[in-house]
């Protein structure tokens, strides 16, 4: 019998899961004494890892001076004012603002909003028109349900958001042909820098550089989604700068608090900040109870400080030459057809024919956790504190896993 929870992504019939019930550094723990090497930060996203004691603390400290209190006009509270300032000066904009959200789903449709009603505030509400890429993943809600590049996610949910154009992933040719015939009515193009639960697929070169260039050239704004990248993923604070390509707004949520405690949000770049801010009289009327929670801005706040303290950027590019060279050699070895990434966020190809959940599930079985992306993809994410020797470890599991 199932229990009273109804699990996300998952078969209602499913009763059988695995407890956990605690977690240190990359290893998280169950309720039957079994360890695991956490390769996924959990669900991309913990990336200073498991049971930090001072992001507790920071918490419990916020949460016995002020839990909560909203932020719709005309209340402020100092986490959040100290949190967005210091996450607008990591993004790449010289002058921008941040809006809060808790869920990327949440700030996935903030950014789809923001771009519709900054052309309308801007003079050109024709701009309506929201293209995405296959294979992206942006969330739930009914926004990032519309956008999805995934096609069984947004079957089955009725009607979505009207006036979305989803285009082969990685066609800069058709994605001009998108803007040939539509150019004007774009109001944006939102892309994850590397394509995560799609399979982790970082860009074609110059691909992100070329799509800049289309949105210039025809008064677009382009969003880069980086609920996974930002924060360190790719060895930089965000993908944008990783890529060097400036957008106009960066989507962030996950690695942001580590999970610690929800938060997400979306930086505002200049473009769009002239929007919104052309007309005296506008009133941004979208925003969620919990913008800008309290708790959410001190663990965020406590997230980045330890990720500058110890240095945690440059570990994720050392994890990602480890990980990576040790992938590569099970390619060669005929085990894999593919390795893909930059930093610590890597996918992988098995030959057709293998189970990637029995894959996911045999590892479980020996301590390490990666995700399945069916039908012949697995990827791997981990916490920026893995050892060199955790590495080495899953890397030599995912090997005796396939060659049995
Ligand atoms: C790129 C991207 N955008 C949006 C989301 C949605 O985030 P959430 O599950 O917090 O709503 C995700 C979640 O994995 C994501 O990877």
């Amino acid at each position: 019998m199932p229990s009273s929870f109804l699990h996300p992504f998952t078969s209602p019939h499913k009763d059988e899961f695995i407890t956990i019930t605690g977690g240190r550094g990359a290893v998280v723990f169950d309720d039957q004494g079994n360890e695991y090497i956490d390769g996924m930060a959990s669900l991309w996203y913990c990336n200073v890892g498991h049971g930090r004691e001072e992001i507790a603390d920071a918490i419990a400290a916020q949460a016995k001076t002020l839990a909560a209190y909203h932020t719709f006009d005309p209340f402020t509270n100092v986490p959040t004012e100290q949190a967005a300032t210091k996450i607008a000066e990591l993004s790449p904009f010289d002058d921008a603002r941040v809006f809060f959200g808790s869920s990327g789903s949440e700030a996935v449709d903030t950014a789809m909003k923001l771009a519709r009603i900054a052309h309308r505030e801007a003079g050109h509400p024709e701009k309506q028109i929201i293209v995405s890429r296959e294979r992206g993943y942006h969330g739930t809600n009914y926004g990032g349900t519309s956008v999805q590049g995934i096609a069984p996610n947004r079957e089955g949910f009725g009607q979505l958001v009207p006036d979305i154009v989803n285009v082969v992933a990685d066609d800069d040719e058709a994605m001009k042909r998108v803007f040939a015939e539509h150019g004007d009515e774009i109001a944006a193009v939102i892309t994850e820098p590397i394509q995560g639960a799609g399979g982790v697929w970082p860009p074609p070169d110059g691909y992100l550089s070329h799509l800049r260039d289309l949105c210039d050239a025809y008064g677009a704004f382009l969003i880069h989604d980086e609920v996974i990248t930002a924060f360190g993923r790719t060895g930089e604070w965000f993908g944008s700068q990783f890529y060097g390509v400036t957008p106009d707004m960066i989507i962030f949520a996950k690695g942001v608090t580590s999970g610690y405690v929800p938060l997400s949000g979306v930086i505002v770049g200049p473009a769009v900040r002239a929007g919104l801010e052309a007309n005296e009289g506008f009133i941004l009327r979208t925003g969620y109870t919990y913008s800008g929670h309290p708790l959410g801005c001190v663990a965020a706040l406590k997230c980045i400080e330890i990720q500058e303290r110890e240095g945690l950027l440059a570990r994720a590019t050392e994890i990602g030459i480890r990980l990576s060279s040790g992938l590569r050699a099970l390619r060669d070895e005929g085990l894999l057809i593919d390795v893909r990434g930059e930093g610590a966020i890597w996918g992988i190809t098995v030959p057709e024919g293998v189970n990637v959940a029995g894959v996911r599930d045999t590892l479980l079985g020996r301590g390490v956790i990666i995700r399945p992306i069916p039908p012949n993809h697995l990827t791997l994410c981990p916490p920026f504190v893995i050892t060199d020797e955790q590495i080495d470890h899953i890397v030599s599991a995912i090997g005796e896993v396939l060659r049995s």
